[in-house]
């Protein structure tokens, strides 16, 4: 591997923070070997791609494998947009197939990792065979086209075949985040309509089983819909299966064929929902489709990654959000990648298992996010410093802003001075990255996601719908449509339009404010909307507000973010009591663990402020914006003119100093 050093271009010196704005170009010997090897040659190609969107998507769209070609790139009537249209593809055939039935037969796909230290590797053959297995059991039991699939699994290969058996026969699948409780997976079924489920008995987390099916089975005493349950046996600790209903996989696979033709779908076939929080309400299903989806996390992991046959490349994300998604099922296996995949907690059984599995697997593209990064750096220098992490060539984040201090620790100490790292903007709503260094050409900046990838027309424009100039705060939009942007909120097309496209007509809103600066590159400063950004992971105020209200004791509470050390944001819960309950550090355990139990464990508050009352307008509005002041930054700077009783704030004050 590479020992040459990426080179700051600003002398190195003593000054700390000269340091930590320096310009970071790819090592001569990187960008030789890549794909895009100088800012020349992305410029020609973002240029043309801008020129002539159709034709850049169309050409990364032919390099997938076609049933039936597409006729048509692009039809767009805001906000329908439909890629490809005229083609048929099966997803999973050219995630797996197109490499089983080549060289890549014997290659791995999957090395898998599980938390206790077990290990299994998985070929594109095995996975082929797995995958039609499961297709061919999920047919047996009934599954057709269209209909959706709950999937409640752990970080385990048969997260991945289970995904791509559905997509193999068209059904739609909705993954739940593991760590989600009872209540979020009943919400999920009844708004998606799902009638199967694949989950698992536990996995393994720190040391300990998370049982998983007794969630399921507690959702489903409230939904009848649901005709079978697929269960892995993993961790081997008892579950109650329901005759006829519950269905071991093991048990499914040993007498399922392995042969299974794979169908074309229309290139707009749906290819799964995924609920991501929103402002309001319930969480949204982001509705993806299948030819544009494919071809934007395709060509991303083709550009941004760099992907070649020789890398091993290991995103840590969970199965359960979108970097899952599109970075460790889709877009790689789509690329014949060699991934490792890991069941548990970075810090299992110490700090040092990320690196450790580095030096195992000679790791060498490497995806993880700042959250992770800042509780390393806490954790200490030695544990990495203990292993070997020479076979790294690149690493990525993603999640949130990563602050320049986490980058230097990630470039020097993981990356040792020699790696690009790719800070990749992008949503759920988004499918693929859409902002990002390309690693043999663009100089990195600590705390930039710099420029946009091929194709993609982004803009930062002020209330009035002007592009904004350098440097001048504004909203993020993407002003021509990409092949893998989501189709629809499932169910609500309205709210679809509502959210996305109506700020600026006919443009994609994303709910993220920005700055950019005179070269070009894109800072993202962080959400506008009352979402908040906890460890990387998206929740709404309005979604734990409504799970604290529903506690008996609470009359009303406002949620607002908090800025921490390692979690980026932190939740902050301000609740009123009803009358007869009176505030103790029980109730605010009990709050806490309530929230827990009606979302999960990653929605618990931080900081339970019990009040007396909130900061209200005169017609009853909660202005979270006080709130958000008082614990940011302790006091009131701005209007509060519009507040109806101003002894709500002094007695705030008085709470937070306590
Ligand atoms: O605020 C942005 C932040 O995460 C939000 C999207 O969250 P989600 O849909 O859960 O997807 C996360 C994984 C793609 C964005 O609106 N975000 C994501 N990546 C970055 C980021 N903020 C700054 N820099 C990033 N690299």
């Amino acid at each position: 591997m590479s020992s040459a050093k990426s080179k700051p271009t600003k002398k190195q010196t003593s000054d700390h923070s000269a340091a930590l704005s320096a310009t970071y170009k790819p090592s001569a010997e990187f960008s030789k070997k890549a794909r895009i090897g100088s800012m020349a040659a992305y410029e020609k190609l973002y240029k043309s791609s801008i020129e002539k969107p159709e034709k850049f998507w169309g050409s990364e769209a032919k390099e997938l494998h076609w049933q039936k070609p597409f006729s048509k790139v692009l039809e767009w009537k805001c906000p329908d947009a439909k890629w490809f249209t005229g083609g048929k593809i099966n997803v999973a055939e050219n995630c797996v197939d197109r490499h089983a039935k080549g060289p890549r037969a014997n290659k791995a796909a999957i090395i898998f990792e599980g938390e206790p230290g077990d290990t299994r590797t998985i070929t594109y053959a095995q996975l082929h065979r797995e995958v039609c297995q499961f297709a061919n059991v999920l047919l047996k039991r009934g599954v057709k086209a269209k209909d959706r699939v709950l999937i409640y699994m752990p970080m385990i290969p048969e997260a991945a075949v289970a995904m791509l058996a559905c997509a193999r026969i068209g059904a739609v699948h909705n993954v739940v985040f593991g760590g989600f409780a009872s209540e979020a997976i009943l919400d999920r079924l009844e708004d998606s309509g799902a009638t199967a489920i694949i989950t698992a008995d536990g996995g393994w987390r720190r040391g300990k089983i998370i049982p998983l099916k007794p969630a399921v089975d507690e959702a489903l005493k409230k939904y009848s819909k649901v005709k079978n349950i697929f269960v892995v046996n993993r961790t081997g600790n008892e579950v109650s299966m329901k005759a006829k209903r519950d269905l071991w996989w093991h048990e499914e696979m040993a007498s399922a064929s392995a042969k299974h033709e794979p169908k074309g779908f229309d290139s707009e076939h749906p290819l799964f929902i995924l609920y991501t929080s929103g402002s309001t309400g319930k969480p949204k299903g982001i509705l993806h489709t299948s030819g544009g989806y494919l071809t934007g996390t395709y060509s991303t992991c083709k550009y941004i990654f760099d992907m070649r046959d020789e890398d091993v490349y290991w995103c840590t994300a969970d199965v359960g959000w979108i970097t899952g998604h599109s970075y460790i099922v889709y877009g790689p296996l789509a690329n014949g990648a060699t991934q490792v995949m890991y069941e548990g907690a970075p810090n299992q059984p110490d700090f040092g298992r990320f690196w450790k599995m580095i030096e195992q697997h000679r790791v060498s593209i490497f995806y993880t996010a700042p959250t992770a990064i800042r509780a390393f750096i806490k954790a200490g220098d030695e544990f990495p410093e203990k292993y070997d992490l020479s076979s790294l060539r690149l690493l990525g984040s993603v999640g949130e802003p990563i602050n320049p201090e986490a980058w230097h620790w990630y470039h020097e100490k993981i990356g040792g001075g020699r790696c690009p790292i790719v800070d990749t903007w992008w949503q759920t709503e988004t499918g693929a990255i859409l902002i990002s260094p390309i690693p043999g050409a663009t100089s990195c900046i600590p705390g930039t996601a710099t420029r946009p990838f091929f194709g993609i027309d982004a803009a930062i424009l002020d209330d009035a719908g002007n592009e904004c100039p350098p440097n001048v705060d504004g909203r993020l939009v993407i002003r021509k449509p990409w092949p893998s942007m989501t189709r629809t909120i499932y169910g609500d097309k309205a709210r679809f339009k509502k959210t996305y496209f109506s700020d600026y007509p006919g443009l994609y809103t994303a709910g993220d404010g920005a700055r950019r600066d005179k070269k070009g590159n894109f800072w993202i400063i962080g959400r506008l909307d009352d979402v908040l950004n906890v460890s990387g992971h998206r929740l709404g105020t309005a979604e734990i507000e409504s799970a604290l209200v529903a506690h008996p004791a609470v009359a009303e509470a406002a949620v607002v973010g908090r800025p921490h050390d390692l979690k980026g944001q932190a939740v902050a819960a301000f609740v009123t009591l009803k009358i007869g309950y009176e505030a103790s550090a029980q109730l605010e355990n009990e709050l806490r663990n309530h929230v827990g139990h009606v979302i999960g464990a990653i929605a618990k508050p931080d900081d339970i402020y019990f009040t007396p009352g909130l900061p209200k307008t005169r017609s009853g509005k909660i202005i979270r914006r006080l709130l958000k002041e008082l614990v940011t930054i302790g006091t009131i700077s701005g209007n509060i003119t519009t507040l109806d009783d101003i002894t709500v704030i002094d007695h705030l004050k008085i709470l937070l100093k306590k």
